[in-house]
């Protein structure tokens, strides 16, 4: 609700104590976050810190971020983080400020991530994680984390540009994403967490490697939206074509009956790149972590895998038969969300649980906190598939948003879930995994919380 519009006296935010002389609360946020996270979601439902000069709000409790994400939703916009981003990558349905554009072009997406859409490219993934997982026997260890987030980016990039080549290796596209993205996504966490322009335009070999990065998939997106209307022009029924997102997404008209520019094209196909890549690779991520630590619900993924898909490899129609898995893997996405802070900035003075936020402040919504409070989930911090009903494959919302909610929830949602079933069928169908001995997996909560280094050992069964 508007500032204006509230007639009672407003109350003033709970402080957060342990602020530093100019620095605020940056040294603890940047230190160990999830803590900081924690220990501010106990202090009530908006608090205010200071990030530096600036004032921030740390907003946790449930009906307040459900009222900032739906009911409030078009007064705020994504704050600076966002801005930064969309120097980078373009105004995208992701990034874009403009509420009328979002809602344009959030329609023209929605048909390439439907339903029956995301089933078609199961077989990709299901093929993706096979070709990965593969390799994994042949040698002493693997860092999960980094096959996670190279399978997610092979597995974005042939279903958006090359649904119809036949391997990784035979995708040109999947090559040039596979080569480029882990260094933006590297320099993007860099420019997040200490936006000041001047480094960037220095001439370091990192900022370098990162204008190169970013000049190669700029100069992909081109060619492939180039290319794509090529083949629908050279195909107008479609029915030689496989089809790809970017087909999905170049041929959807708005009720104007207009479509999007290439230039357009080419933002959205940034943001799916850059939304869909790291916050699946986490999650998967976390998955093999925990699963390598439990034995039991390992045993248990396996059982269902071998039940539900056997030898082959999993189709679409299997994924709802993974009724555990889907059970797991709520879980994890409960305990480590990997959009565990979302940013908003408020356009107008807003009130928000009877506090005042000034318009412009940095508001930032602890999802992390949410998930973990002990009044909403009993004993939050032990990982327990069992908490969720079989069959509940929608959890109750607004205390479970690892998606979001509101205009903005995440469109990707059916395709990561899709991928994560998958894969998870895929890897436990024939391999199990245990951790490297003594090796040690901490949280990294910078753009995306995942586990970073995830040493594992996998033998076939
Ligand atoms: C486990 C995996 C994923 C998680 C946890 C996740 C989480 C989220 C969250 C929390 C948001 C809301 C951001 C906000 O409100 O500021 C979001 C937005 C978005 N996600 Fe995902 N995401 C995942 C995978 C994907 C995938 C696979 C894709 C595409 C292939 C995708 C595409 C998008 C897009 C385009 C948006 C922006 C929507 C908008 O602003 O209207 N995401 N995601």
């Amino acid at each position: 609700m508007t500032a204006s519009a509230l007639e009672l006296q407003p109350r003033r935010a709970a402080r957060m104590p342990g602020a530093w002389p100019l620095l605020g609360h940056a040294p603890a946020l940047l230190r160990d976050p999830l803590r900081f996270l924690t220990r501010a979601y106990r202090a009530g439902d908006v608090v205010s810190l200071r990030l530096g000069p600036k004032a921030a709000y740390l907003v946790n409790g449930q009906d307040a971020i459900k009222q900032i994400l739906v009911a409030d939703a078009a007064r705020y916009d994504k704050g600076f983080q966002f801005d930064q981003l969309r120097t980078l990558m373009g105004d995208g349905v992701g990034t874009t400020a403009d509420p009328v554009k979002h809602r344009r072009q959030r329609r023209l997406l929605r048909p390439a991530f439907d339903h029956a859409h995301v089933e078609t490219y199961v077989p990709v993934m299901a093929q993706a994680a096979q070709e990965a997982a593969g390799r994994w026997p042949t040698v002493p260890s693997i860092d999960a984390g980094a096959e996670m987030r190279a399978l997610s980016m092979s597995v974005v990039a042939r279903a958006m540009f090359d649904v119809g080549a036949g391997t990784s290796a035979e995708s040109p596209a999947a090559g040039t994403v596979l080569a480029a993205l882990p260094t933006l996504l590297g320099g993007m966490g860099r420019r997040a967490v200490l936006p000041l322009p001047v480094l960037d335009r220095l001439p370091t070999p990192g900022n370098r490697a990162f204008d190169r990065a970013l000049t190669d998939l700029d100069a992909l997106a081109d060619r492939m939206v180039a290319e794509r209307r090529a083949a629908a022009a050279a195909d107008p029924s479609g029915a030689q074509t496989a089809h790809c997102l970017l087909d999905t997404i170049l041929a959807a008209v708005d009720d104007d009956l207009r479509g999007m520019t290439d230039a357009q094209a080419h933002d959205e196909i940034m943001t799916v790149l850059l939304a869909g890549t790291e916050t699946t690779a986490g999650t998967l991520s976390w998955i093999l972590h925990v699963l390598s630590g439990d034995p039991e619900s390992q045993r248990e993924v396996q059982r269902e895998a071998e039940q539900v898909v056997g030898a082959s490899l999993p189709r679409a129609a299997d994924l709802s038969a993974l009724r555990f898995t889907r059970r797991l893997v709520t879980e994890v996405l409960r305990l480590y969300p990997a959009g565990w802070i979302l940013g908003r900035r408020p356009m107008e003075a807003m009130s928000v649980a009877d506090v005042t936020i000034p318009a412009g402040a940095q508001v930032l919504l602890n999802f992390y906190g949410l998930h973990r409070d002990p009044e909403i989930y009993t004993d939050p911090y032990r990982f327990d598939p069992g908490r969720w009903q079989d069959g509940e494959t929608d959890p109750p919302r607004p205390h479970f948003l690892p998606f979001g909610l509101g205009p903005h929830a995440c469109l990707g949602e059916g395709f990561a879930m899709s991928q994560i079933l998958t894969t998870v069928a895929v890897v436990f169908s024939r391999y199990t995994v245990r951790p490297v001995p003594a090796s040690v997996v901490r949280p990294v909560a910078r753009i995306t919380l995942h586990p970073g280094v995830v040493p594992l050992i996998v033998e076939e069964r």
